[in-house]
């Protein structure tokens, strides 16, 4: 039987991933700092809930060292654990800058640094790293955010480079805007921004609509399944990515458009398209 841990599970992405793991047979591991949210997800997938703050190196390898030995492999390690943090460069303080880089980027790290090991001793598993679109486009009024995320995608595709020799995959997730609880909760702990206090509704409009959560774990299956090193969702964001591939000046010319007119779409061209069921992810 199968076996994924998955951080951040208690709510969002990773509980929309936790579920559909579930359905497919394999035993859970719902990892997250609400723990009694873990429980709820736990039961729902029918997994195992744990507590745990990415952020602590020691607690990470704790848990990945449990799994193996009480479970005796580990298929599936999802670094999905991630907080929001926006606002303008200029009235962001330290403690955001060092916040978006301990949980979205030391927790991916710390989830690696614990996993790959023991899926190269096994001689397979995949690691799943959950970025974002801001991991792959220039993302004004989150600078930090989309600092973490760039490096997310960089650690996987290097990652995934040598990791290939030793039978393990290694993935980067790369959603747009994703209508979780994740953009009602900006800057958690941290003093609020304009940016952060209203990113459910600025969300919403540069995108052109938030992509259903369903639709991104469906197209996250598919992505694993092909063995994609980027999952990239919806269609709008891919195009997007594109754009910015072809001419970098350009994507910083229509991305410094949106943050001085936040009315307008992403890149110009994230009109709502919805869930695109059937083209769910690049080509790697
Ligand atoms: N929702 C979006 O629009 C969007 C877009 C792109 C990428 N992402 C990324 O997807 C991932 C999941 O986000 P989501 O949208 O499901 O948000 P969410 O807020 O619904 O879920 C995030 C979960 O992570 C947990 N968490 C936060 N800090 C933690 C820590 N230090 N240790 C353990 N758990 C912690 C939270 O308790 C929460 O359960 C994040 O990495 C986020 O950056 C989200």
């Amino acid at each position: 039987m199968r076996t994924a841990i998955v951080t951040g599970g208690a709510s969002g992405i990773g509980r929309a991933l936790c579920l559909r793991l579930g359905a497919r047979g394999a035993r859970v591991v719902v990892a997250d700092l609400d723990g009694a949210g873990a429980e709820r997800v736990a039961g729902e997938c029918g997994g195992t809930a744990v507590t745990l703050d990415v952020t602590d190196a020691r607690a990470v390898q704790n848990l990945v060292t449990t799994v193996r030995d009480d479970l005796g492999r580990l298929d599936f390690m999802f670094n999905n654990a991630g907080i929001a943090v926006g606002g303008t460069a200029d009235e962001l303080t330290l403690d955001h800058w060092n916040r978006a880089i301990d949980v979205n980027l030391r927790g991916v790290v710390h989830g690696v640094h614990a996993a790959y090991p023991v899926m190269v001793r096994q001689g397979f598993g995949h690691i799943v790293n959950t970025a974002s679109l801001a991991g792959l486009l220039p993302a004004p009024m989150m600078a930090p955010y989309a600092a973490a995320k760039h490096a997310v995608v960089g650690l996987s595709l290097a990652l995934r480079a040598e990791a290939a020799a030793h039978g393990v995959k290694v993935s980067a997730l790369c959603p747009g805007f994703t209508d979780t609880p994740l953009l009602d909760h900006a800057n958690p702990g941290l003093p609020q921004t304009a940016t952060g206090a209203t990113a459910r509704r600025s969300a919403t409009r540069i995108q052109g609509g938030l992509y259903p959560v369903d639709a991104l774990a469906d197209d996250v299956m598919r992505g694993l399944a092909r063995d994609r090193a980027l999952i990239v969702a919806p269609a709008s964001g891919r195009i997007a990515w594109r754009v910015a591939r072809l001419s970098p000046a350009l994507a910083v010319r229509l991305a410094s458009l949106t943050a001085r007119r936040p009315g307008r779409s992403l890149l110009g061209l994230g009109r709502g398209r919805g869930p695109d069921r059937g083209r769910p992810v690049t080509r790697s």
